[in-house]
């Protein structure tokens, strides 16, 4: 397991309203290197895949119709303790309950269309990272 690194998502609303750059630029100003980033359109099996977790919950139908409607933005960020900080800085899952400057709270719709995703433990960021990055890109940086 690798405590410096995690995965986030700039997610469909976000990426398709030109909200990555600022987005990017606020993770750079909180210490995180972007190592890898991609443009992906999901597909369902993917999007179904990714957030296998979430099979059972009531919303997860429409969070994958929500995660396939357009482009998102897959990054590899790199900085120590990387799980914990990039959660405080994206902030809580609903925009109305974010901390005042984080992502979420500045670029967010709601709480589906909620701008990033961000992995939720270290476990869960070496699965996420490899879903979407190779073994090289996890090298560079
Ligand atoms: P994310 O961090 O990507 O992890 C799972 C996603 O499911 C979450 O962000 C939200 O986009 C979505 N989600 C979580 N809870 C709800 C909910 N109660 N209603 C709708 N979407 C939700």
């Amino acid at each position: 397991m690798n405590e410096s690194d995690t995965l986030a998502i700039i997610k469909p609303d976000a990426f398709g309203s030109g909200k990555s750059g600022r987005i990017i630029a606020h993770l750079e100003a909180a210490g995180f290197q972007v190592v890898a980033a991609r443009v992906s359109r999901l597909s369902r099996t993917e999007a179904e895949a990714f957030y296998a977790v979430h099979r059972v919950r009531p919303f997860f139908g429409s969070l994958v119709e929500f995660m396939t409607s357009g482009p998102c933005m897959p990054l590899l960020l790199r900085r120590a303790d990387a799980v914990p900080h990039l959660r405080q800085v994206i902030g809580a899952t609903d925009p109305a309950e974010a901390d005042e400057g984080t992502v979420r709270a500045l670029y967010a719709e709601s709480k589906e269309r909620n701008a990033i995703h961000a992995s939720d433990s270290p476990e869960n960021s070496d699965i996420e990272i490899a879903f979407f990055f190779t073994g090289a890109e996890r090298l560079q940086g």
